[in-house]
């Protein structure tokens, strides 16, 4: 059997969930903080951050990639030899079939879809407050849960099956007091807060999250190709989508006329924002490797994890002020996510047969 990948004796598929837990918690309120914070004449366009995520992480994985090809012409394992002209361009050249693959279509879907993904994360983080962003986008459990279900054939229990109502039950909780909270929140944050956008994105999100992440499931499991590969195909199939919002977006649209393209694109482009792209980044890489070594399942009880970081920080950092329904909404979140992981059933993958059936 192959041998299982760890980092310092734990094994990665540990690194990576508390590493996404932790991740997820600094995003929600770093995004959240550089979309309220600053007066909306003054806002950076959520598209391009969007647009640099999926840039920065093609490239990473790209870097990734090309390291984990082996030199065919030589046994010497070093990492100077890939610099040999030779051996780097015969690495280029295998790396580049691996990647444009005659299924590397097969990554447009979920590409696409994150795209969409990414940018109602913008919408939903700049008009609800961090914490009740985070537990609404805990519905994304039970939208995974559906599409796993259908797309990977997963049987679920009926102990599951209740848990999945219960976080449903629990959000709806939640919701309750998301416009309590947002009267708490500084005048700044209520003139640009609108609830109902926000919760509108937020189930959108749900939806686009739970589709793209059992494909990139499906795909990854059903194909010997390399996890970097299949990342830098994702990048690569998301520019289009990335570049055609930037240009049809109004706020763009307009500033494009009176400026350089390049600096109405970096308009207000300052470290709030390239400290939620960095965040971003990571985020993907690691979805990436929870996908790879557990599941999407797991991965919905990780981020489940980083809502009890966030409230702590909320609390600290936002001035939030915890009501009833929001402590009652949340304890059931958590506790529906703890339930969904008894026993977890094992996932049947779809083979290439079951897909032409
Ligand atoms: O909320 P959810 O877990 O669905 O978010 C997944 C995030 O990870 C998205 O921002 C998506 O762009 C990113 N991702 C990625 N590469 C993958 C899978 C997901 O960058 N292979």
């Amino acid at each position: 059997a192959a041998p299982i990948p760890s980092i310092g004796g734990i094994p990665l598929k540990y690194v990576s969930l508390v590493t996404l837990a932790v991740q997820n918690s600094m995003l929600t309120i770093i995004m959240h903080y550089s979309r309220v914070s600053i007066p909306s004449s003054r806002m950076y366009s959520a598209a391009t951050a969007v647009l640099m995520n999926e840039v920065l992480k093609g490239s990473i994985s790209l870097f990734i990639a090309f390291c984990r090809i082996e030199p065919s012409s030589s046994a010497e394992p070093s990492v100077l030899i890939s610099l040999r002209p030779r051996v780097f361009m015969s690495k280029f050249r295998k790396l580049s079939r691996d990647i444009f693959s005659t299924d590397c279509w097969k990554l447009s879907i979920p590409a696409v879809l994150y795209v969409i993904q990414n940018n109602l994360q913008y919408v939903a983080a700049s008009n609800l407050p961090a914490a009740t962003f985070q537990v609404s986008y805990q519905m994304k459990i039970l939208t995974t849960a559906a599409f796993s279900v259908v797309m990977l054939r997963k049987k679920l229990t009926s102990l599951q099956w209740v848990s999945l109502l219960a976080l449903a039950i629990g959000v709806g909780i939640v919701q309750i007091q998301s416009g309590v909270a947002a009267h708490h929140g500084s005048s700044l944050e209520l003139s640009t807060m609108n609830a109902s956008k926000g919760f509108l994105a937020v189930v959108a999100a749900c939806f686009t999250s739970g589709l793209a992440g059992v494909y990139f499931e499906m795909v990854l499991k059903n194909s010997q190709a390399d996890l970097w590969v299949r990342n830098v195909q994702l990048s690569l199939f998301s520019l289009l989508p990335c570049l055609a919002h930037i240009v049809f977006s109004d706020s763009a649209a307009v500033s494009f006329g009176s400026s350089g393209w390049f600096s109405s694109l970096f308009s207000n482009f300052g470290l709030w924002a390239w400290a939620t792209v960095l965040v971003q980044v990571l985020g993907g890489l690691v979805t990436a490797m929870v996908i790879k070594y557990s599941d999407n399942i797991l991965k919905g009880f990780a981020t489940s994890l980083s809502i009890v970081i966030s409230f702590l920080a909320s609390v600290a950092l936002f001035d939030f002020r915890m009501t009833w329904p929001f402590i009652i909404g949340s304890a059931v979140v958590l506790n529906a996510t703890w339930m969904y992981n008894q026993h977890p059933q094992r996932v049947r993958i779809v083979t290439g047969r079951d897909l032409k059936a």
